[in-house]
């Protein structure tokens, strides 16, 4: 193994903000879509995920609302099945010990329920929101990934679009301290922008041109975390391999290029 870099001890305190005005309007038609699916229909001001997707639409406040909504549960819902499917390809039981890592105000977790799952995230009220309004165990993460202290291994933990945010500084140490949270045998799945996500993002190919493996950009949908530690990354095949074996003793079972949203690449990695 490489030596690691020394962690930074000046990472910036997380303060989170606002995202966006939720209102009788918006939980009434947040119900209509939570009702759908069986799940909670609370929403989080703080919550940037579905601020960033508001934001992204482009027709008028109500109906936007209403886009942003449809997407957030239904989407939610089918990245739920994604992650109960990929757990039955790799032979895990339904009562395997899950974390889902960076689960954020459980767009995903809220439709995981029959999991024996526990959420985590570096948003101190993310943390309260799903162990309070979903009922679902959560242990907080931090901004140095050698500070984390998660308490307990796991069969199987998920990142749904963190490794994507991760800058190079962060990259290597959080797989290092994610997979040391594995118990022998246990699998980590982390998603990544890779090539085909720089095929269509033009902002994420202007940062990896002239052959580079590795891409970073300050902005992200997450506006209240510093880009010292979150931004928007794209990365190639090699500097993820390189990362997996520099950090950890895993070894990959698949890649999936673009297998979340057919966009993001999907990693499976399994500790020995
Ligand atoms: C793009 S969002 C994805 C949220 C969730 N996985 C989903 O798919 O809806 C990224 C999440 O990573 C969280 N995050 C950022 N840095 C983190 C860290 N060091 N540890 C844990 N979570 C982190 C953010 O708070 C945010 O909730």
């Amino acid at each position: 193994m490489l030596p690691m870099k020394e962690p930074s001890h000046n990472s910036p305190p997380v303060r989170s903000s606002k995202a966006f005005e939720a209102n009788d309007f918006l939980r009434s038609l947040a119900k209509i879509w939570a009702d759908r699916y069986s799940v909670t229909p609370e929403l989080h001001e703080y919550d940037h995920i579905f601020g960033h997707l508001v934001a992204r639409l482009s027709t008028g406040e109500e109906i936007k609302l209403f886009e942003a909504l449809k997407h957030y549960f239904e989407n939610g819902a089918a990245n739920a099945q994604q992650v109960r499917e990929l757990m039955t390809s790799l032979g895990l039981p339904r009562d395997a010990r899950a974390l889902e890592f960076a689960s954020g105000y459980g767009r995903v977790t809220r439709h995981l329920k029959d999991l024996n799952l526990v959420a985590c995230d570096i948003h101190p009220e993310a943390v309260s929101f799903c162990t309070e309004v979903l009922s679902v165990a959560a242990i907080p993460s931090a901004s140095i990934p050698e500070h984390w202290k998660p308490g307990e291994k796991f069969d199987f933990i998920f990142a749904i679009s963190l490794w994507s945010h991760l800058p190079d500084g962060l990259f290597q140490r959080w797989l290092s301290a994610v997979c040391a949270a594995l118990k022998p045998g246990g699998y980590l799945m982390f998603s990544t922008h890779g090539a085909h996500a720089a095929s269509v993002v033009p902002q994420l190919a202007e940062v990896i041109s002239n052959g580079q493996q590795y891409g970073y950009l300050d902005g992200s949908d997450q506006k209240d975390l510093d880009p010292s530690i979150y931004g928007s990354t794209v990365v190639l095949p090699p500097y993820v391999i390189k990362a997996i074996y520099d950090a950890t003793n895993a070894r990959i079972v698949s890649f999936k290029p673009a297998g979340w949203w057919g966009l993001q690449d999907e990693w499976v990695v399994r500790v020995p």
